[in-house]
């Protein structure tokens, strides 16, 4: 009988295919329960969970409240900006007070991957790791994987071109380490200023060249230009970044036929994708959206019952 070990979800990279899989396939009986008119099962009843977001948030933050609810968990949502921080009240001791709380799980987006580390010396409770700075965000590419075996049937060997705000990515990193242990070719494009000079190391194709990729790919991941995280002028204008970078209507007809177009969201419209596409990559985009919920709801029901034969 196969147990789920793993106390915390921290990145990708920690895991194996065979965990992925696992996530994948519970995440998909999961999604089911999101359809019924009675959205709740007890998997989680008696547990409780702690949301801290110290970076702002719709997607990610919503789908984890979601989830812990749909499996009858008891959630408490932490938001930095209306929170004792403001008081002077340090990131330790907010911590510290969480955990006086007996969490069960602690999910957090923070900018600091060290910080995520740290944590564990301060709480019992199992982390997910809903972005830390530009190193992971692994449930965004597990739900990105999720969708992709939904529509394509597999998650074999494909080619997958990342494209924008390499630089940084918590996407981009995450959804290399996840499509890499299926055998992916990948390839990033973006500006030279946004392509960080080690990617080659994590066997990746690096290209100027989004006309040419383009056709090759069958997912095609598309960034956003993450303008909070930008200290200086990364490129001369955006209109120079559109002309080479941004999916317009020219190029989207260069692409595979089935070839699927993800974006992690919120997208900045006429930057990363053309607004006059919005029709026909909008849908699958939110379609990520839910998937995301029921790849939560995996994640919680795994960490939350850790140990338990699945
Ligand atoms: N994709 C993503 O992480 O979106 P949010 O920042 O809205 O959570």
């Amino acid at each position: 009988m196969e147990k789920w070990s793993k106390k915390h979800l921290l990145g990708i990279k920690d895991l194996s295919r065979r965990e992925i899989d696992i996530i994948l396939e519970l995440s998909a009986s999961f999604k089911e329960i999101s359809k019924r008119e009675v959205k709740k099962v007890p998997a989680l009843r008696g547990k409780t969970i702690v949301n801290i977001f110290f970076e702002n948030s719709t997607r990610t933050r919503m789908s984890f409240e979601l989830a812990a609810k749909r499996l009858s968990a008891d959630v408490v949502n932490f938001q930095s900006s209306a929170s004792s921080l403001n008081k002077g009240e340090t990131i330790v001791d907010t911590i510290k007070t969480l955990e006086a709380y007996h969490p069960d799980i602690m999910v957090i987006r923070i900018s600091s991957p060290a910080a995520l580390y740290l944590l564990q010396k301060y709480t019992k409770a199992s982390i997910v790791n809903c972005g830390d700075g530009k190193n992971e965000h692994p449930t965004q590419a597990l739900l990105d994987m999720f969708t992709v075996k939904e529509k394509l049937g597999t998650l074999e060997n494909l080619n997958v071109l990342i494209v924008g705000d390499v630089l940084h990515s918590r996407v981009a990193r995450s959804n290399i380490f996840g499509f890499q242990k299926y055998g992916a070719k990948i390839t990033v494009c973006g500006p030279t200023t946004m392509i960080p000079y080690d990617f080659e190391n994590m066997g990746v194709d690096i290209t100027y060249d989004f006309d040419t990729a383009i056709k090759k790919a069958d997912v095609i991941i598309m960034l956003r230009i993450q303008n909070e995280r930008l200290k200086s002028s990364f490129f001369p204008t955006i209109r120079e970044y559109v002309d080479k970078f941004s999916l317009t209507e020219e190029r989207y007809k260069l692409r595979k036929k089935n070839a699927l177009i993800l974006h992690p969201g919120p997208v900045n419209w006429d930057v990363e994708i053309s607004s006059a596409l919005k029709e026909k990559v909008h849908p699958l985009i939110l379609e990520q959206a839910e998937n995301g919920l029921a790849v939560r709801m995996g994640v919680l029901y795994l960490v939350g019952t850790e140990k338990r034969s699945l």
